[in-house]
């Protein structure tokens, strides 16, 4: 099976989703009160990191953009170019965050449907790390392919007719439920209005597009609000990566360093 890192990921289609998906996070991080270039956060680069220079024209800087990628020859790749880069699952990269920096954004362009690990790794990183509180979450999945989220939209196809194909809009509901069983499990349920507080809050927007082969992906940006809710007798906490930890602190090296290239300019 293709893991993704060989597609073709340079067409019109790709190119507006990436400046909607940027656009996106920039203008929520100007809501959260977040400069863009001092946000910092993961994101799936891909072979031929095109999310970099659409992420710097909005604002964003390199060196706060950590890409994640499992395929070792990309990830060495991208290395070579500089590029601060997690060699792993996005999960390891997520549960290794650092729980003293706040990460800003998380951009998953899978390249795959929506599968059972995908939707309850989300659900459980998510939910677990303190870092990730209010983490804006970009999901990109290929419509199809993903037998598992059918029962899914089936149980909320009533209520959300117009979306209820988009596997953004399934993701959300797969998420909010297991939201739901843990909290039932732990013996701390979410009542009607928790749920609706909850759903409002991640304001969701949902898109999608077509590849050049005429495959449907959907998009969902959402604000992170699971760890808010997160029942106080769930003990699983997440556990800090050495290769993530030695990223981050890469980051601060190189900001810093920028930081005292800059020319002082002395007031007159
Ligand atoms: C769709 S591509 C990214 C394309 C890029 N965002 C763009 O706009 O051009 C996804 C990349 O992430 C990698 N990938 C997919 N799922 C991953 C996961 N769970 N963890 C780490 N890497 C993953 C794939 O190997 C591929 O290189």
């Amino acid at each position: 099976m293709s893991n993704g890192a060989q597609f073709d990921y340079c067409f019109e289609n790709k190119t507006i989703w990436r400046r909607r998906v940027w656009d996106a996070i920039h203008h929520r991080l100007s809501v959260n009160g977040v400069r863009p270039r001092n946000a910092v956060g993961l994101y799936l680069a891909g072979e031929k990191n095109l999310d970099a220079s659409v992420a710097a024209e909005h604002g964003f800087d390199r060196n706060n953009m950590i890409a994640v990628e499992w395929d070792g020859g990309v990830a060495e790749a991208l290395r070579k170019d500089g590029v601060l880069t997690f060699k792993g699952n996005l999960f390891s990269a997520m549960n290794g965050w650092s729980p003293n920096v706040p990460c800003h954004f998380i951009v998953a362009d899978f390249c795959c449907g929506l599968v059972e690990s995908t939707a309850q790794d989300f659900a459980i990183f998510l939910s677990i790390n303190n870092a990730l509180s209010d983490t804006i979450v970009a999901a990109n999945f290929l419509r199809g392919r993903d037998a598992f989220s059918n029962v899914f939209r089936s149980l909320f196809a009533e209520d959300y007719k117009e979306s209820a194909k988009h596997r953004g809009e399934t993701f959300i509901h797969i998420l909010l439920m297991m939201l739901e069983n843990n909290r039932e499990k732990s013996g701390t349920p979410i009542n009607q209005e928790e749920l609706s507080k909850i759903i409002s809050s991640l304001k969701r927007r949902l898109f999608s597009y077509k590849s050049t082969s005429g495959q449907v992906f959907d998009s969902v940006v959402f604000n992170n609000v699971f760890p808010a809710f997160r029942s106080l007798g769930d003990t699983t906490a997440p556990s800090t990566s050495g290769q993530m930890a030695a990223l981050l602190a890469t980051r601060t090296r190189r900001m810093k360093s920028e930081l005292t290239r800059c020319p002082v300019v002395n007031a007159a």
